[in-house]
């Protein structure tokens, strides 16, 4: 995702090399002096010891499988490989720089065009009814792994607010804190980070209004206490640390569109036939596995193409 700094990522170890590979070699690397360890150290130890046992378990009614009945990813990969540019722009980094994220208190304001405006405590949520959905989940860097995400779905959470016939878009929006983000001092990408859906995208029965992952809650480098999961759109549409959701009459600017509108489109919808303007999106690679395998329309996830209808996904990427 990186433009600025890092131009291609084809040139990145970790996007060239499988994963296992990857993080054998860091923690080979670790081995082999105090100066080199101290750096792979954090990710290797963090890794390496009962990954997530701190984390707090939580109450899931029902569970789904809908990923093809596909292997879930490991909990130690998903959560130590991450994008979450506010605690750093190297995958380890968020989950090394995270922990300066307080999720407590947290409450999420639901305002714009709708009938019932208000705000809501994140132990709220939590206390509610929450399902676990097992979704594929791939980046637009041509990496992709399964996770059994918990939380709501994002439609009937919207409806509560009552949104009006105005509201045709959903947009949503990261906190934005210097002092708990520390790499938003830098102009990596605008902050806060912004996303956002088309009304029915938002109220389609995938999209999930996410708090956990493997029946715990998010780890902080994964989003918490709340996130978007949008099963069928690249990775970065699924916004993390969400503290506002607005409902919108006009199509709301996304943090990546802004940044480069021609490589991240407002839809941005899995489309092995649309290529990046850097690189293919043809083929993924699986967080894990050793080769690439084909990309699936819309990640595997056909039901939601009659939210396309009629519309040139070459133009709308
Ligand atoms: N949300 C915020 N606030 N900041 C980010 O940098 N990165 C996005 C998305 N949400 C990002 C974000 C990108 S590029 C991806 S691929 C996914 O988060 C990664 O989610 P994961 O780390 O849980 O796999």
């Amino acid at each position: 995702m990186l433009i600025r700094i890092l131009p291609p990522h084809a040139l990145r170890e970790s996007e060239v090399t499988p994963e296992s590979i990857y993080l054998n070699r860091r923690r080979f690397l670790g081995g082999l002096g105090a100066g080199a360890a101290a750096l792979a150290l954090p990710l290797a130890a963090g890794a390496a010891e009962a990954p997530g046992a701190a984390l707090a378990p939580l109450k899931v009614g029902t569970r789904r499988e809908q990923a093809g009945g596909e292997k879930v990813s490991d909990f130690d990969t998903v959560s130590t490989y991450n994008n979450f540019y506010e605690f750093g722009t190297d995958k380890d980094d968020p989950a090394r720089n995270a922990h300066t994220l307080h999720t407590r208190p947290w409450t999420v304001v639901v305002d714009g065009e709708c009938e019932a405006p208000g705000r809501v405590d994140i132990d709220t949520l939590l206390a509610g009814g929450l399902e676990e959905r097992i979704y594929r989940h791939r980046c637009v860097e041509a990496w992709s792994i399964v996770v059994p995400w918990v939380g709501l779905p994002l439609g009937g959470f919207l409806k509560r607010y009552k949104p009006t016939s105005n509201a045709r878009y959903v947009a949503f929006e990261t906190l934005y804190d210097p002092k708990q983000m520390p790499d938003t001092r830098y102009g990596v990408l605008d902050w806060p980070y912004l996303e956002g859906l088309r009304i029915d995208e938002a109220m389609h029965p995938l999209t999930m209004l996410t708090v956990g992952m493997y029946g715990k809650v998010l780890p902080n480098q994964n989003g918490a206490p709340l996130r978007l999961t949008v099963p069928w759109k690249y990775g970065f549409k699924s916004i993390k640390s969400i503290v506002r959701i607005r409902f919108v009459a006009t199509q709301p600017p996304t943090t990546w569109n802004r940044m480069a509108a021609r490589e991240y489109g407002f839809y941005s919808n899995v489309n092995p036939h649309v290529d990046h303007p850097r690189w293919s999106q043809a083929k993924e690679r699986r967080l894990g596995e050793l080769f690439k395998r084909d990309t699936l329309m819309f990640n595997g996830y056909p039901e939601v193409a009659s939210l396309y209808g009629g519309m040139d996904l070459k133009k709308n990427y």
